[in-house]
């Protein structure tokens, strides 16, 4: 099943695969791997990839452009999101002395051309400012975005980690696909501060990172709250005989703001499991059971 971001943002995958641990900052997975796995995601209709220019230390773009190099059918398959703006102090970068956040129109026009080569594509279907920056000015920023799809080479454009605010200004000035957030049972934020409220009332579909809080819930912990959010997911599972990620997941899905959440897994069999819980119908009382597992206490 795909799902239309905004009003006329783009088609995606109800889950997107997220692709920061698929090179050096995770798996360090071979060309031929990296190939193998899109394949398998697009057999099981996983067909959005989440990327950012910073992947890897600016390398990851380049290892997935290079797996679908070698097969020339498979770009129109996908869709690609990537982001830019900020920048690492890493030796694949020696010019930059701090690390810091450049979102000026000369900034973002260089890092598209350097993603666009890297993955080996003609055009981006999602580009986001990767976090905001204080010294962000609207009015650069749509010009950029303006000319970039003018030119063909983004098709739609988003933020990511803005706040509501934030997110009102831009969106003022070119509209906005959607707002890229980390959520999960660990980060119950953007329920309370107006993000998924503004997504719900803009009638633009968030994108969720981190939904399993990077693979904490899987880890042996003494974690109170981890350990709480786990036993309630474990009796729940047991009743749709589902795993603790598929919970987790349906959780997730559960929002009516129809979030997407973008699976950092680098195994075929976990993305796989996502894709499942999209049949798991929790129940209201259920999802409560979570949220009260989360804060540790029932709500008001
Ligand atoms: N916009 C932003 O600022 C931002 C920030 C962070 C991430 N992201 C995007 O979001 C994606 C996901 O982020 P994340 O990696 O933090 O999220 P995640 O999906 O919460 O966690 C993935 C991690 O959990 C592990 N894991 C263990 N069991 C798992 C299971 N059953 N299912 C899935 N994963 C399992 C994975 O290891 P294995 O590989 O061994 O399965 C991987 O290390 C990233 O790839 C990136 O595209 C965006």
């Amino acid at each position: 099943m795909n799902i239309r971001v905004s009003e006329y943002g783009p088609m995606f995958s109800r889950i997107v695969a997220g692709c920061m641990n698929w090179g050096e900052w995770g798996a360090n997975l071979e060309v031929s791997q990296v190939q193998k796995l899109i394949e398998e995601c697009l057999e099981i209709k996983v067909t959005t990839f989440d990327h950012a220019d910073i992947y890897g230390h600016y390398t990851t773009e380049e290892l997935f452009g290079k797996a679908i190099k070698n097969n020339s059918s498979l770009r129109n398959q996908l869709q690609l999101i990537t982001k830019c703006g900020i920048k690492l102090v890493t030796p694949n970068r020696p010019d930059n002395k701090i690390k810091s956040y450049d979102i000026s129109a000369s900034y973002i026009t260089q890092s598209v051309e350097q993603s666009l080569k890297h993955l080996h594509t003609d055009y981006i279907d999602l580009l986001l400012i990767h976090r905001p920056s204080p010294l962000m000015d609207p009015q650069e920023i749509a010009e950029a975005f303006v000319k970039l799809k003018k030119e063909g080479k983004v098709k739609d454009f988003g933020v990511s980690n803005f706040t509501t605010s934030q997110f009102e200004m831009l969106n003022n000035f070119v509209p906005l696909a959607t707002n890229q957030i980390e959520i999960s049972p660990l980060h119950l934020e953007p329920f309370l501060d107006g993000t998924l409220d503004q997504c719900l009332s803009k009638k633009i579909t968030p994108m969720g990172y981190s939904t399993l809080a990077g693979g904490k819930f899987f880890a042996n912990t003494t974690n109170e709250r981890v350990m709480r959010i786990n036993k309630v997911a474990h009796q729940l599972g047991e009743k749709y005989g589902a795993t603790l990620d598929q919970i987790l997941t349906a959780w997730i899905l559960k929002h009516p703001s129809g979030i997407l959440p973008i699976i950092g897994s680098t195994k075929v069999n976990r993305i796989k499991s996502a894709v499942q819980s999209l049949d798991i119908q929790m129940t209201n009382e259920e999802w409560f059971m979570i949220w009260e597992a989360s804060t540790g206490s029932e709500v008001a």
